[in-house]
C-alpha cells in the first residue's frame, strides 16, 4: 500500500499516438508530450518511499496545464453529457461501438462457488482417501477470523462519521479511528464474506455480514448524499487539490467492491442500491472536478493508488447498464499507465505494483464488457513483461512494493520486503482473466505456482487472523521479520506476521479475501456446442455441474516428498441420465507429458497427442458421462530454476522446486549465524550456500522429509520457571538438548528450538491441535529423520523405545499445556529445573574471556541479541533433586520415580503452541 502520493514524471520523447490511443484524443491538442506516471516517491537510496514530496513540480503542472481543453474549462458546459464524454475519449464510440465483444462461448466462466465444496475435515471424502486438504484447512482458519470479526466494531468509524452511536470499541492497526485508510478493511470483509458465504453456506456468516451491510446502509441514510467512507469528504477535497491524502478512492474502491459482491453473491439488494447511490456522489465530484477544472487535472489527481475503481464501475455497469457508470469506469482506466503498454513499451520498473495491477484487473472487465481488444492485449503484455522479468520463483512480484529494474532479481531478495501479499492476490487475478480468455495452460500454471507458493502460507498455520504482508524471498530469511528496511534505515513497512485485533494492513484485506475464495479457480465452464468443463487445479473438492446434472468430485492424494508421482482422481456422476460432454484436464507444466498417465474407468489413455503441455497443455476427453473415474498421474521431480537475473555471475543464484513447490532449505552448521548476518544487507553465501559442485542431480543434496513427519505439528516446547521462559532447544554443535532464552522471532535459534511431533498425537486430523496422546515422537526441525531420546540426545533412528515419550495433559492443568512423559519410565517427565535468580543479568565478565568453544560462541551471540545469559536449564525427572551440568541436560535417572499425588505441582509445565 502505497503511503504517499507519486508524482509526475516526463519522459523526453513526445508520443502523440498514445495519447490519441488512450486518453481524451478529441481533447489533445498538437504536440502534446506524452507523460509517463512513475512513482518516484520511492528511494533507491534509502531503499523506501519518500514521503511527503510534492505532488506536481510547477513545471510539470504547467504542462499538464497546456493539454487543457479550452471547451472544458471554467465549467463552460452547463450541461454536463456523459455518453458525450465516454465519446470523446473513445474516438465516437458508444457503450454499443465494441463489435469485438467476446461473445457468450468465447470466455470461460468460472464455476460458481456456491457450486464447488472443498474437501473437509469431517466429511466422507477423507475415507475415500483424500485429506483434509491445506486449502480446506486454510478456509476454516479463515472462516473462524471472519466469524470472530464484530461487526459493530468493523463499524465503528463509519457511524462516527455518519454521526450514529457507535457501539463497543473499534479496532485498531489501519482500522484505527485516526488512520487515513480507516474502512477499508470493512470493505474487504464484505467481499471476504460474501465469497466464503458462497463458499460454506454458514449461516452465522451470513447473519454477520448482513448486519455489516445494514449499518452502512443506516450510515449512508444518514449522511444523505449518498456519500459513504469512514473519514470525511474533505480527504477527496485534498485529493482533487492535488494535497496529500492517503488513497481516499483505494478505500472507497473496497467499500464500493465489499457490498456489490454481497448482492452478486448474496443477493443483497441494498449493497447495489448503497453502491449505486455511492456513485451518484463519486459521479458528482469527478463531473464537478472536470467542469471547474478540467479533464487533466482529473487524472493528475489520479497519480496515486486508486485501487481498481475502473474495474469495480464496469462490473457495476454490467448490473445497471447507466452510461454514467460507464463512463466513470473509463475514466478511471489510467491512460499514463495503460497507454504505454498499449504501445508494448515496458516502462513499468520503478512503478509501484499495487497501484498499478488492479488497473490492469480492471482493463481487463473493460476488454469484457465493451470488447475493447486494446485492453485485451495490455493486460496480455503486461503480464508477460512481468511474468518475465519481475517474478520470483513463486510467480510473484514486488519489493517494497514496486517493480524494479528487469531480471535483476538479486537485489531484490537482498532485502526482505519482496511480494506484497495484495500484489499477489491481485497478479492472480490477472492471470485467472487470461486463462478464461485463451484457455492457455501456462496461465493456469501460473496460478497454481502462485497460489501455491504465494498465498497458502501467509496465514501462519491454523491460527485465525495472522497473516503476512510480505513473503521474503532471500536465503535465510524468515517470515517473522519480513518488511524490515536494509539496515540502518528505521523500518518503513509492516513486517513479521499481524495480529487479529489490530493490524488491518491492506494485505489483511486482500487476505481473507483470497482464503475465501480458494475453491473459485479450480472448475471453469465453456458454453459451446457441448458443455464443457476445464479443471485447472488439483484442490480436493466436490463441484456440482448443475447445467448437466453431473457431479464432479476430485481427490487428490496428500504429496510426500519421497513420491513420485501426484496422483489425483476424479469421478464424475450424473444425478439422472448419462451426459455428453467435454471435459479437460490440465497436465501441468511441471510435470512430463510422457510419463503422465491418465487412465478412464481403468483404460489407459493415450497423451501423446492431446495433452501436450507445448499444445495447449490439457487432456480432453468427450463422452456420455454417467458414472466414469479419471485418475491421473503425473511425474514429480526436484529440480532447480534460476532466479531472473541477466548477469552471470548470479547463475548460480537457484530456486529448487517439487512440482509446483517452491522448497524452503535448510543449510546449516558451517557458520556460526550472528546479528550481522542475518540483517537484511544481502546474502550471506557460506551459510546459504549449497556446494553441489560434483552432484548429479539435486537429489544429491536435498534429503527429502521422512512421510510420517511431513505433516506432523510443528511445536516449540516452553517452559516458564523463574519468571522467565525457556525454549527447549537442539545444541548444533553436539545434537544435545539444552533449555535456552526464548529467541527473538525470525532468528536461526528459532529453528533449532522446533520440533516435529508425530506419532499418535499430532496426527493428519483437522484437530491436529490437541498434541496429546501415547507414544510420540519428536523431531528435531532441522534433524529431519532423527528424534529425540529420552536420554536427550537426537538419535538418528527413529522409533525405537527410548525416543517415545507420552503427550499427556499438563500437570499444571493450564489449558493447552501438555507434559512429556518418558515412555520408558513411566511417571517420569521432562522438566527444568527452576531458574536459580540472577544478579546482573547477562554479560558476566568471565564469559567474555571465555574459550572460543562453538557452545559459548552461540551463547555470546545471543547474550548479544539482548536475550540474557541462557538459562541453566536442567532436564530431570520430576523429584529428582541432584543438580546436573549446566547446560547439558539429561534424561531421568533410574529410580526417579515420580511420587503419587505430584501432578498438581507446576514445576512439570510444559506448553505447547504452534509455530
Ligand atoms: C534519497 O535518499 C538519499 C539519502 O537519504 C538522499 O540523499 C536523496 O536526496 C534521496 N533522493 C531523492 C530523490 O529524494
Ligand atoms: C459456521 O462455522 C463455524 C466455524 O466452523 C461453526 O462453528 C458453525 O457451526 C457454523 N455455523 C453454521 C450455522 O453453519
Ligand atoms: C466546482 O464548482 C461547483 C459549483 O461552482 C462547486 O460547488 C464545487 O465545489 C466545485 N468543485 C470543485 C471540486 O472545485
Ligand atoms: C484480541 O482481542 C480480544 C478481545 O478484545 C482479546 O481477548 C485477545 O487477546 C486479543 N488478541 C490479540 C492477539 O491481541
Ligand atoms: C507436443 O506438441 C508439439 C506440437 O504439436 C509437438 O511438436 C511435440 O512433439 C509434442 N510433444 C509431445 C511430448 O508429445
Ligand atoms: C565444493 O565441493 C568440491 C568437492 O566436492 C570441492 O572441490 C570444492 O572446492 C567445493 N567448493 C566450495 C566453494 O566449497
Ligand atoms: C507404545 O509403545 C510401546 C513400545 O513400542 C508399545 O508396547 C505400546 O503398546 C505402545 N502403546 C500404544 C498405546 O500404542
Amino acid at each position: 500500500m502505497a503511503r504517499a502520493r507519486p508524482a509526475l514524471a516526463m519522459s523526453a520523447a513526445a508520443e502523440s499516438s498514445l495519447l490519441l490511443l488512450l486518453c481524451a484524443a478529441a481533447f489533445v491538442e498538437r504536440g502534446a508530450a506524452l507523460h509517463l506516471c512513475t512513482d518516484r516517491l520511492f528511494n533507491f537510496t534509502q531503499g523506501r518511499h519518500n514521503d511527503g514530496l510534492p505532488h506536481l513540480t510547477p513545471t510539470e503542472e504547467a504542462t499538464w496545464m497546456a493539454l487543457l481543453p479550452r471547451r472544458l474549462r471554467g465549467g463552460a458546459r452547463a450541461e454536463f453529457d456523459w455518453l458525450a464524454l465516454y465519446r470523446s475519449l473513445t474516438r465516437g464510440g458508444g457503450p454499443d461501438y465494441g463489435a469485438g465483444k467476446p461473445g457468450p462461448g468465447d470466455l470461460l466462466t468460472p464455476a460458481s462457488l456456491h457450486d464447488v465444496r472443498l474437501h473437509g475435515g469431517d466429511d466422507d471424502h477423507l475415507a475415500a482417501g483424500s485429506s483434509s486438504s491445506m486449502y480446506w484447512q486454510a478456509q476454516q482458519t479463515n472462516l473462524e477470523y471472519l466469524l470472530y470479526l464484530d461487526p459493530d466494531r468493523l463499524t465503528w468509524t463509519f457511524r462516527q462519521q455518519a454521526g450514529l452511536p457507535t457501539v463497543g470499541d473499534p479496532y485498531g492497526g489501519w482500522e484505527a479511528p485516526d488512520g487515513q485508510l480507516r474502512g477499508h478493511f470493512t470493505g474487504h470483509y464484505l467481499s471476504a464474506s460474501a465469497h466464503m458465504w458462497a463458499a460454506t453456506h454458514n449461516s452465522t456468516l451470513r447473519e454477520r455480514m448482513t448486519r455489516v451491510v445494514d449499518i452502512l446502509y443506516d450510515c449512508q441514510k444518514k449522511m444523505g448524499t449518498g456519500y459513504l467512507s469512514a473519514y470525511p469528504e474533505t480527504m477527496f477535497d485534498l485529493y482533487e487539490q492535488l494535497d496529500e491524502a492517503w488513497s481516499p478512492y483505494y478505500t472507497i474502491h473496497k467499500i464500493m467492491q465489499g457490498l456489490l459482491d454481497q448482492y452478486m453473491l448474496a443477493s443483497n439488494k441494498k449493497g447495489l442500491d448503497v453502491v449505486v447511490w455511492m456513485t451518484d456522489y463519486f459521479s458528482n465530484r469527478v463531473k464537478n472536478l472536470i467542469q471547474n477544472y478540467t479533464i487533466q487535472r482529473h487524472w493528475e489527481a489520479m497519480n496515486e493508488e486508486t485501487g481498481g475503481f475502473n474495474d469495480v464501475m464496469y462490473q457495476l455497469y454490467t448490473i445497471t447498464k447507466e452510461q454514467k457508470h460507464l463512463t466513470m469506469a473509463h475514466l478511471f482506466d489510467k491512460p499514463c499507465f495503460l497507454g504505454p503498454l498499449g504501445l508494448h513499451k515496458d516502462g513499468i520498473s520503478g512503478l509501484h505494483v499495487n497501484t498499478h495491477l488492479p488497473v490492469v484487473i480492471g482493463a481487463q472487465k473493460r476488454y469484457e464488457v465493451v470488447g475493447d481488444h486494446l485492453y485485451k492485449d495490455i493486460s496480455t503484455y503486461l503480464f508477460d513483461v512481468v511474468n518475465s522479468s519481475h517474478t520470483f520463483a513463486t510467480g510473484g512480484t514486488s519489493t517494497m512494493e514496486h517493480w524494479h529494474d528487469p531480471k535483476r532479481l538479486v537485489d531484490e531478495i537482498k532485502i526482505s520486503s519482496n511480494e506484497e501479499t495484495c500484489a499477489t492476490y491481485n497478479f492472480l487475478k490477472v492471470s485467472r482473466n487470461l486463462f478464461r480468455w485463451t484457455k492457455e495452460a501456462k496461465y493456469a500454471d501460473h496460478y497454481e505456482r502462485l497460489l501455491i507458493n504465494g498465498i497458502m502460507g501467509n496465514q501462519r498455520g491454523t491460527q485465525p487472523g495472522v497473516m503476512l504482508y510480505f513473503l521474503p524471498m532471500g536465503p535465510g530469511r524468515s517470515k517473522s521479520v519480513s518488511g524490515r528496511p536494509p539496515s540502518g534505515l528505521p523500518p518503513k513497512n509492516p513486517g513479521g506476521w499481524g495480529g487479529p485485533n489490530d493490524t488491518f494492513w491492506c494485505c489483511y484485506g486482500t487476505g481473507i479475501e483470497s482464503f475465501s475464495k480458494l475453491g473459485d479457480s479450480i472448475y471453469f465452464l465453456e458454453n459451446g456446442e457441448l458443455p464443457g468443463l476445464y479443471i485447472i487445479q488439483y484442490i480436493p473438492s466436490t463441484f456440482d455441474w448443475k447445467a448437466t446434472g453431473l457431479t464432479v468430485n476430485q481427490q487428490a492424494k496428500p504429496l510426500l516428498s519421497t513420491d513420485p508421482f501426484f496422483k489425483v482422481s476424479l469421478t464424475i456422476a450424473a444425478k439422472g441420465d448419462a451426459q455428453l460432454a467435454k471435459v479437460s484436464v490440465r497436465i501441468p507444466s511441471w510435470t512430463s507429458t510422457d510419463g503422465t498417465m491418465a487412465i478412464l474407468n481403468g483404460q489407459k489413455l493415450y497423451l501423446t497427442s492431446t495433452g501436450n503441455s507445448t499444445d495447449g497443455g490439457f487432456l480432453t476427453v468427450t463422452k456420455l458421462w454417467a458414472d466414469d473415474t479419471l485418475t491421473l498421474q503425473f511425474p514429480i521431480t526436484l529440480r532447480t530454476e534460476a532466479i531472473k537475473d541477466d548477469r552471470s555471475e548470479y547463475g548460480s543464484i537457484q530456486a529448487v522446486l517439487f512440482g509446483p513447490h517452491l522448497l524452503a532449505g535448510l543449510t546449516h552448521g558451517k557458520v556460526p549465524v550472528t546479528d550481522s548476518n542475518h540483517s537484511n544487507d544481502g546474502l550471506t553465501r557460506s551459510i546459504w550456500e549449497v556446494n553441489a559442485t560434483n552432484a548429479a542431480s539435486v537429489a544429491d543434496w536435498i534429503t527429502p522429509l521422512p512421510s510420517e513427519t511431513l505433516n506432523s505439528q510443528l511445536v516449540t516446547l516452553t517452559q516458564s520457571a523463574g519468571g522467565r521462559t525457556l525454549v527447549l532447544s537442539v545444541s548444533i554443535a553436539d545434537a544435545k538438548l539444552e533449555m535456552q532464552e526464548q529467541p527473538a522471532p525470525g532468528t536461526d535459534a528459532c529453528v533449532h528450538a522446533t520440533f516435529r511431533v508425530y506419532g499418535q498425537a499430532g496426527s493428519s486430523s483437522s484437530e491436529m491441535l490437541q498434541l496429546q496422546g501415547p507414544n510420540v515422537t519428536i523431531e528435531p526441525f532441522d534433524r529431519p529423520g532423527m528424534a529425540v531420546t529420552n536420554g536427550l540426545l537426537a538419535v538418528g533412528r527413529p522409533g525405537g523405545r527410548d525416543t517415545l515419550f507420552n503427550a499427556v495433559p499438563g500437570l499444571d492443568g493450564a489449558p493447552g499445556s501438555v507434559s512429556l512423559e518418558l515412555a520408558t519410565r513411566l511417571g517420569c517427565f521432562v522438566t527444568t529445573a527452576a531458574a536459580a535468580p540472577r544478579s546482573g543479568r547477562g554479560r558476566g565478565r568471565e564469559r567474555r574471556h571465555a574459550g572460543r568453544l562453538p557452545g559459548q560462541q552461540r551463547r555470546r551471540q545471543r547474550e548479544r541479541r539482548g536475550g540474557g545469559v541462557p538459562a541453566r536449564g536442567e532436564l530431570r525427572a520430576r523429584g529428582a533433586a541432584e543438580a546436573v551440568p549446566p547446560a547439558e541436560l539429561r534424561g531421568a535417572r533410574d529410580g526417579a520415580e515420580l511420587p503419587a499425588g505430584a501432578a498438581a505441582e507446576p514445576a512439570g509445565r510444559v506448553l505447547h503452541r504452534l509455530l
